[in-house]
């Protein structure tokens, strides 16, 4: 038996109507070509993983990996690939709204010598076709930043529908950050400059059964994947945001003071101790929305959490304090002093931050 040479890899999360419709499109367009297909499901509760698996009893091309008490695209597509030797390997949405017939073209490019072929929607003779206007806008927002940071630019960087050649794949696999939805970003940003990109265009279709899973959280993860692109060798994007977060409460502080005590004549030290309160909230709320949004507290957790963070910053202020106190006695100038207590404290509250308040999950994206 000759053995396979290309493998579809095709992240799930409930897309169980779209299994078997998906398998019959890939069988037809690639008669003579060695190929299977892998499902990387999320454990989908509308039970994906069986579908695949009861198919998979009677054809052999067909595999499933289930992840359990996990989320994520990229990990998704990363651990698919992982999981197969052939030296050819593609990824593709299961809800059949990539044209598999450019697979086998695809494959052609790559037999010829190129690295990566990538399906795209923003070249002649492509187009995003029924998606809706607010979508493409971003998508188009988020190609033109894309290829800032990209060295090889491309059309369509958030294309979902691409095939590589498994070097390629092995040589960034150790640079790939595996979160969120963009893998062909995090994958083109880490390859070697040598790399021979093609793009093929294709017009993409509508969605036939269920539902998307972008929601406006993935553009924002999407950003993040770019800024840790370009920042993240100099200092944790987590912590760069965590800052910014913490320079966003001072504005916060400053303006609640101002209209309690100026306008509303409130006396200072009530009005002092209720915006760090204010404050200390809204950075909470920001810092669970955009720094953590990985390990995120939704619902009843929130009221926890948001005590525990209180707790963790009240303790930063006090270090922070005793550490200028000291600095300042030691004969540190006053403004030196100052900088260097809010430094020490901010690093404090980042530390509890992400060990304890918002405890690293187990989910990816
Ligand atoms: N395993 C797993 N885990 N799969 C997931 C997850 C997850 O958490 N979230 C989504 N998927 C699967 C979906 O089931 C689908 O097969 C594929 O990933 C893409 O998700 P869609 O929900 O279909 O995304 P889309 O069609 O809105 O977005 C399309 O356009 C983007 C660019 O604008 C896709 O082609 C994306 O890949 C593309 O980046
Ligand atoms: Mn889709």
């Amino acid at each position: 038996m000759s053995s396979n040479e290309l493998s579809i890899i095709v992240p799930t999360y409930n897309e169980a109507e779209n299994i078997q419709p998906l398998v019959d499109l890939l069988a037809n367009t690639l008669d003579g070509i060695g190929w299977e297909v892998i499902f990387v499901d999320d454990n989908s509760p509308d039970q994906t993983s069986g579908i695949v698996r009861e198919l998979s009893q009677e054809n052999p091309r067909v595999r499933c990996i289930q992840r359990i008490g996990r989320r994520g695209l990229s990990s998704a597509v990363i651990e698919g690939m992982l999981s197969t030797s052939t030296p050819f390997m593609a990824v593709i949405d299961a809800d059949m709204q990539h044209d598999e017939t450019l697979l086998s073209a695809m494959l052609t490019q790559l037999k010829q010598g190129h690295d990566l072929v990538i399906g795209s929607r923003y070249i002649e003779n492509a187009s995003t076709g029924t998606m809706p206007e607010h979508r493409v806008k971003i998508s188009r927002a988020a190609t033109l930043i894309g290829n800032i940071v990209l060295e090889h630019p491309i059309s369509d960087p958030m294309s979902g529908f691409f095939m590589l050649r498994r070097e390629l794949f092995e040589s960034v696999l150790p640079s790939l950050s595996g979160k969120g939805f963009k893998i062909l970003v995090d994958i083109v940003a880490s390859a070697p400059k040598s790399t021979r990109i093609d793009e093929l265009p294709y017009h993409m279709k509508k969605r036939e059964f269920g539902d998307s899973k972008l929601s406006a959280i993935v553009v924002w993860e999407f950003f993040t994947l770019l800024a840790n692109k370009l920042f993240g060798k100099y200092l944790p994007l987590r912590f760069i945001m965590f800052i910014t977060v913490g320079l966003s409460g001072v504005g916060v502080h400053t303006l609640t003071l101002f209209i309690l005590h100026k306008t509303m004549q409130v006396e200072f030290l009530i009005a002092q101790s209720l915006a760090t309160l204010i404050a200390m909230t809204s950075n909470y709320f920001l810092n669970n929305l955009l720094t953590f949004n990985d390990s995120q507290h939704k619902g009843k957790k929130m009221i926890a959490g948001l005590f525990s963070f209180y707790i963790t910053c009240s303790l930063g202020a006090l270090i922070n304090i005793a550490v200028a106190s000291m600095a300042f006695n030691h004969g540190v100038s006053w403004w030196l002093a100052g900088i260097f207590g809010a430094a020490v404290g901010a690093v404090w509250n980042f530390a509890l931050s992400s060990t304890y308040t918002w405890k690293p999950s187990r989910n990816d994206s």
